[in-house]
């Protein structure tokens, strides 16, 4: 059955959801950078794709996201895009695409839609974003707040840390999501809050937060692809929740592969195109143009 208009979810719907969040209608937001797990997710209903930069790190290899450029995130957001998943897609804006000023994050954000097809973008960041959000926003682009643990922060936080740790803290972060509420976002991602703090941040603000690492009173939860798949190599955060294990299923079939090619078992007649039976006989024959060739 074709898919209707109606069953399109578009960033003023998810707004909407902060209502229902808690009689069982969360949020489900996954994070995917490629165009066959775009479709994957979508089929297992998934609401939000995040085409996060934390593609630096999972798919590149990078140390942390501050590498991550726009053309890196272009290209993910738009193999993501191409799949036109149910889900409303979302491209984190990397670091300094919005830093430098309200007309190059409106600029970059807008190639996020003209150029990759996202429907929304997500930039880090409490009150000292608030200007750029609201830039973002009106030139009718929907934004993502995220506030926490904000991995383009690495250096000014010190490390990958837990934070609204101190009552300053928490004061801080219900500050700075009434800000991005204010600004116009349409949800906020919350990462790295001891369950309480976010609590309290999600009780503060009309949008919804979605958790990473912060708990269950989120009005939706989100995490890292490869983290779910098992696809990541070391041991993953406490917050993560292994749903296959990928990379084991990848040796796996791999090493099987490698056995059979070199066993010879591997193409068999079936996996190999027939030749048409007149030709295949005078390949055949002494007189054939390869006769007493070596391969
Ligand atoms: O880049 C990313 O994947 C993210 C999520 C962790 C929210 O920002």
């Amino acid at each position: 059955m074709g898919r209707t208009i109606q069953d399109k979810m578009t960033a003023p719907r998810i707004r909407a959801r902060k209502a229902s969040a808690g009689r069982g209608d969360r949020i489900v937001a996954l994070t995917a950078y490629d165009h066959p797990t775009a479709r994957a997710l979508d089929v297992a209903g998934i609401d939000i794709l995040l085409v996060g930069d934390s593609a630096g790190m999972v798919v590149h290899g990078l140390e942390t996201t501050l590498p991550v450029t726009m053309e890196m995130m272009l290209m993910h957001t738009a193999a993501v895009a191409r799949a036109h998943p149910r889900a409303l897609v979302v491209a984190d804006m990397p670091f300094l695409s919005y830093h430098t000023s309200s007309a190059d994050a409106v600029r970059n954000a807008g190639r996020f839609v003209q150029e990759a097809g996202a429907e929304a973008v997500k930039v880090e960041g409490g009150r000292r974003r608030a200007e750029v959000v609201r830039a973002i926003v009106e030139a009718e682009i929907p934004v993502m707040g995220h506030l926490g643990l904000t991995p383009q922060s690495v250096n000014a936080l010190g490390g990958y840390r837990v934070q609204g740790r101190s009552l300053p803290a928490v004061e801080a972060l219900v500050e700075d999501a009434r800000a991005l509420e204010a600004a116009g976002v349409f949800s906020i991602v919350l990462e790295g809050l001891p369950g309480p703090v976010a609590r309290i941040v999600t009780s503060s603000v009309s949008v919804p937060t979605i958790g990473i690492g912060a708990g269950s009173a989120c009005d939706g939860q989100i995490l890292v692809i490869h983290d779910v798949l098992g696809l990541t190599e070391s041991e993953p955060p406490r917050f993560v929740r292994r749903y296959a294990d990928l990379g084991a299923a990848i040796t796996e079939a791999a090493s099987r592969f490698a056995a059979d090619v070199r066993s010879g078992a591997f193409p068999s007649e079936r996996e190999t195109y027939p030749c048409p039976p007149e030709v295949a006989e005078k390949l055949e024959s002494p007189h054939s143009p390869a006769a007493g060739r070596h391969r």
